[in-house]
């Protein structure tokens, strides 16, 4: 089977399973972006590309693993709440290792390539008329009921595989400066990403392979009409409040309550790190930045870029910071959303002269 100690699996030592079911995930570029490091006015600023998966975004290093943790169980059914990532990676990874897939999408509030992705690779996909949150409800209450096997992040196999993200940035950073990056900022949904990072660093700390003041400090960055987070880490709560409302532009962390909270609240906090929302204006702005330096990404992943620029104009990032951002998803997950941000096709006819003539306007 291929795959095997190569990416995610490259890091089987930090795995509970020697192999997985594999598509070749992971081993992202990590990108350079002078301009816009220039523009933003860190020391270091690099891009972790996440959409360069084999389904388009970071979903795949914990599918990888939660699917052959599920085959070894010998589960029948996986089922999954999505807001688009999860499901297209759920399907591929399922169907890869032979077992029946169930997603539950929000209706209407899924980007076209995921509901795509999800459709082709067989998923059963069940439109509910409600938010993420909801469908989340309904999987838990499935999953209790032993009809199907929860691939959400609240299963820690998914996590698991998603410590790779960290342990390929430090990694990098390390060939790269010779030190690690001062802060790495991400954008939050559930907040996954932020638990699984900084599980990967206590890791590595325990191990002595890492100094306590070395850990980045964990950044998250949520949509203006969706930041639970962002709320609970300015109010200094222990807990964060459900929002029942949301919305943005950002579908992917269209999400009023981030499932894995417990987890990341201390991971942000005890880093140094922090939160700030961003407006979809803000996340477009920095989707078509980060197009200009030809990396195509989907608006959720924009945000970290987005919250990193209005970090550093409100001082709270310095200029000397090396800072890695990750980037969760490909831009032709949401064609709809890319062409929006993007500039018209001009219509014109069918020969040389009339180009030519067009041209010049
Ligand atoms: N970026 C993208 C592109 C995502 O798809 C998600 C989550 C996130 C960021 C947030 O990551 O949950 O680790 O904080 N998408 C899930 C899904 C909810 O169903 O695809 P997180």
């Amino acid at each position: 089977f291929d795959g095997q100690g190569q990416g995610v699996w490259r890091y089987a030592d930090a795995l509970p399973l020697e192999s997985g079911v594999s598509i070749q995930e992971g081993a992202t570029p990590l990108y350079e972006v002078p301009r816009l490091e220039e523009s933003v006015g860190v020391e270091a600023l690099r891009i972790k590309h996440e959409g360069m998966n084999p389904t388009g975004s970071f979903k795949d290093r914990g599918m990888t693993v939660g699917t052959a943790v599920a085959r070894e169980l010998g589960v029948g059914r996986l089922a999954c709440a999505s807001t688009g990532n999860t499901s297209a990676a759920l399907a591929a990874y399922g169907t890869r290792g032979d077992m029946e897939t169930l997603v539950l999408l929000p209706a209407g509030k899924v980007a076209a390539g995921k509901v795509a992705q999800a459709s082709l690779h067989g998923a059963r996909i069940l439109e509910v008329d409600g938010n993420f949150d909801a469908c989340l409800d309904i999987v838990q209450d499935l999953a209790a009921r032993g009809e199907a096997y929860l691939l959400n992040s609240l299963n820690p196999f998914r996590l698991e595989g998603q410590k790779t993200i960290g342990l390929e940035i430090l990694e990098a950073f390390q060939a790269d400066y010779g030190t690690f990056p001062d802060r790495i900022v991400l954008p939050v949904g559930n907040a996954g990403n932020t638990s699984a990072l900084y599980k990967a660093f206590r890791e590595l700390v325990q191990a002595g392979s890492l100094e306590p003041e070395e850990v980045p400090k964990l950044t998250g960055v949520q949509a203006e009409g969706a930041a639970p987070m962002v709320e609970a880490i300015e109010n200094g709560a222990d807990e964060v409040r459900r929002w029942d409302e949301v919305e943005t532009r950002a579908t992917a962390i269209r999400i009023g309550n981030p499932v894995n909270a417990p987890k990341a609240l201390p991971g942000i906090r005890e880093t140094g790190g922090t939160a700030i929302a961003v407006s979809d204006e803000e996340i477009t702005d920095a989707q078509r930045d980060l197009a200009r330096e030809g990396i195509g990404v989907e608006p959720a992943s924009a945000a970290s870029v987005a919250g990193l620029r209005k970090l550093r104009a409100e001082g709270i990032v310095d200029d000397d910071e090396r800072v890695a951002c990750l980037t969760t998803g490909h831009l032709l997950k949401d064609p709809d959303a890319a062409a929006a941000a993007g500039a018209e096709p001009e219509p014109v006819p069918a020969d040389t002269e009339g180009v030519l003539e067009h041209l010049q306007n």
